[in-house]
């Protein structure tokens, strides 16, 4: 890895080596010149510098050096500054040397990384012209454009605060600022109707780069999701016991994208179409009991549910049914009663005049 990048190093690098064999500079000798940082992340544009010190045994006089296509060098003892005011180029890798006294030359590169945070990053839905639908699979888009270098760049989408995935980094050796699109597939459900779609380019630059990484988003897409009815409560029939007269509510409440329509079904067999969810009749009669039935509607498929409606007796019938018997008993008690006594009277009044004598 480390072996690639060196080498890469040099590719990028030859066009000022032009004084350098480069394959006769050996990198891997033991008194290697020291770069001080070893690494350096620029922000295109800025400042930067960094020191070599070399040969701390033994130099030739004056063959020693730093070779950088951008900024000055300044010797000072067996230490060289290199400084650059703005940085303004895209491959710099800088090369301090030294020969010794047999003429074989000892080099050490100094990577240099210049970044460019994101310009502007924006995203879109591959072809999409009207809603979405339920379980379909669309491609979210996210670009990116002009940001270096392309291979530090780390692109995320999110539905709201939830990261939606990482798509495959750039493999790319590229050092100028490129437009680069990622995308990722979703299939939206119903949850996801009125949900924020958005990405994040962020340019990862290592320990060496800024504290905080280089961030854009995109702006918010907002999804509208078409499904077909789907029930609120459980889609068995339900049984419902309602008294004669008294108020009958079905609940056939849905959720539906556009807004369904409701059309009910009396036992009767009579229909009527609503925007309603709940049906409410406000006295029932013996033509209400039987099944009802909901059929939820719109553009994209329906759902139905059943009611059984079961009529129990008036309790006032009840009442004035037990109060007319109570009545009746009490009345036919009354009666046998009086007969009897009135019996009981007339025969008892005849004993009595046959058995005592009159005073006459
Ligand atoms: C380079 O050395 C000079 C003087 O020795 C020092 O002032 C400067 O901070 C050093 N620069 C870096 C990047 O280390
Ligand atoms: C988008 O539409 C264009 C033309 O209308 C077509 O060439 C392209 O393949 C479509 N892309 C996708 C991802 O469906
Ligand atoms: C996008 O929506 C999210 C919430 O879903 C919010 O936190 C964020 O600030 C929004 N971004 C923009 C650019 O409006
Ligand atoms: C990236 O490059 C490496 C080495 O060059 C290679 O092994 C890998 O397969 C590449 N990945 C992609 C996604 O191109
Ligand atoms: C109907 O049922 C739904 C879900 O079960 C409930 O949210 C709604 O409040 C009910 N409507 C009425 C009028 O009771
Ligand atoms: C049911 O009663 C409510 C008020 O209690 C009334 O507004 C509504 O019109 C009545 N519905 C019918 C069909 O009589
Ligand atoms: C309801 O959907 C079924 C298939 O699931 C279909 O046969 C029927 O025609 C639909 N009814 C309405 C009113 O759309």
């Amino acid at each position: 890895m480390m072996f690639a990048r060196l080498v890469i190093l040099v590719v990028s690098s030859m066009s000022f080596l032009h004084r350098f064999h480069v394959s006769a500079c050996d990198t891997t000798c033991a008194d290697k010149p020291v770069f001080t940082p070893s690494s350096l992340v620029v922000k295109f544009g800025d400042p930067t510098s960094a020191n070599c010190s070399v040969c701390e045994l033994a130099c030739v006089n004056n063959q020693y050096g730093v070779e950088s296509p951008a900024g000055v060098t300044r010797k000072d003892g067996t230490t060289i500054s290199w400084t650059v005011d703005s940085l303004t180029e895209w491959s710099v890798s800088s090369l301090c040397f030294y020969s010794d006294d047999a003429g074989h030359q000892c080099c050490t590169f100094l990577p240099v990384t210049v970044y460019q945070p994101p310009q502007k990053v924006s995203i879109s839905v591959v072809n999409l012209t009207g809603p979405m639908l339920e379980g379909r699979q669309y491609t979210l888009q996210c670009t990116v454009e002009h940001v270096a270098p392309v291979k530090d760049l780390r692109v995320t989408f999110y539905r709201g605060q939830t990261a939606l995935g990482q798509p495959q980094s750039i493999n790319s050796t590229g050092t100028k600022p490129v437009t680069q699109i990622f995308s990722v597939d979703i299939s939206p459900g119903r949850g996801e109707d009125g949900a924020q779609y958005w990405c994040e380019a962020k340019l990862e630059l290592g320990p060496e780069g800024p504290k905080l990484p280089p961030v854009e988003t995109s702006q918010n897409i907002t999804a509208t999701v078409h499904y077909q009815p789907h029930l609120e409560g459980s889609s068995h029939p339900d049984t419902i016991r309602v008294r004669e007269g008294e108020l009958l509510r079905l609940n056939c409440s849905a959720v539906a994208n556009p807004p369904p329509t409701y059309t009910w079904t009396y036992p009767s067999g009579r229909r009527e179409a609503s925007h309603a969810d709940v049906l409410t009749i406000n006295s029932t009669t013996v033509s209400d009991e039987g099944k009802f039935t909901c059929s939820v509607v719109n553009l994209l498929g329906n759902v139905t549910k059943e009611f059984d409606v079961e009529l129990q007796a008036n309790p006032t019938g009840i009442i004035i049914g037990v109060v007319v018997v109570v009545v009746f008993v009490i009345v036919a008690s009354g009666l046998v009663a009086y007969y009897c006594y009135r019996q009981k009277r007339m025969g008892g009044s005849n004993t009595l005049h046959s058995a005592v004598p009159t005073e006459d």
